[in-house]
């Protein structure tokens, strides 16, 4: 469904991603692993349309979508969840989900659903402002907006960065039940976590693409992960 061809990408003269090509098909969920400054947030919002590449080309569905803006691309159902997990915290959750049911057209009733299946304790949040959540609780909402109208695609980054690990089994729980369901691509240094998921991963070092991982039997192996970073 998604495929990213020999992309280069930078910031002004500094050229942060080389030739970066990975291939996504639907209902998977590929994780990306790296150091830090390995490119990862770069790579989601160059896929994202925040960021142009200055060469090769980005295709879903077949059609090329590198050029199009962020907007153009929710609406075709890319979602992306930042690293820096910032919600509107002087509205309540509840309002911060009125606005993902207005960008993507869908009735509130149906967003704030859309959130409780995911984490049914939000429920007693939802009046909250959102300012008042703990990490885990702003990332589980962030990850909830994201699923409101008609997702086709994530790009989440980094949702258990800094997170206790009770958190983490938390959000591990809600993108498990993802799974399958919709196509996504997930930034992630917790390789435990990576091991458990994951349908392939693709490890960038320093912009580069090094290694990607399709067999179950090579992605198990939390050494040769390690050992690749
Ligand atoms: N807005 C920016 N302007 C200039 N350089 C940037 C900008 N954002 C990132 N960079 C540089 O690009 C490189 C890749 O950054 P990026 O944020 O993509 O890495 P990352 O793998 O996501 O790292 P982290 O694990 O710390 O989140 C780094 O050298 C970084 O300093
Ligand atoms: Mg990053």
């Amino acid at each position: 469904m998604l495929q990213v061809i020999g992309i280069d990408a930078a910031y002004g003269h500094a050229r942060v991603l080389h030739d970066v090509s990975l291939e996504l098909e639907e209902g998977e969920m590929l994780f990306i692993v790296g150091r830090n400054g390995a490119g990862k947030t770069t790579l989601l919002r160059t896929i994202m349309g925040l960021l142009r590449p200055l060469k090769g080309s980005i295709k879903f569905d077949g059609g090329d979508i590198a050029g199009l803006s962020p907007e153009e691309l929710y609406h075709r159902g890319f979602r992306y969840v930042a690293q820096d997990k910032k919600v509107f915290g002087s509205l309540t959750v509840r309002e911060n989900i009125e606005i993902a049911a207005y960008s993507s057209g869908e009735p509130l009733s149906r967003a704030v659903d859309k959130v409780l299946e995911i984490y049914p304790k939000m429920r007693d949040f939802l009046n909250l402002k959102a300012g008042q959540l703990s990490g885990g609780q702003r990332q589980i909402l962030l990850i909830g907006q994201a699923l409101v109208g008609t997702p086709r695609l994530l790009l989440i980054d980094e949702p258990t960065q800094g997170l206790a690990a009770v958190v983490i089994n938390e959000i591990a729980k809600i993108l498990k039940r993802l799974k399958g369901q919709l196509s996504a691509i997930i930034v992630e240094q917790n390789l435990p976590l990576v091991t458990k998921l994951a349908d392939k991963v693709v490890v960038l070092k320093e912009g580069k693409v090094i290694a990607t991982l399709r067999e179950a039997s090579e992605i198990c192996n939390t050494d040769l992960l390690e050992k690749s970073l």
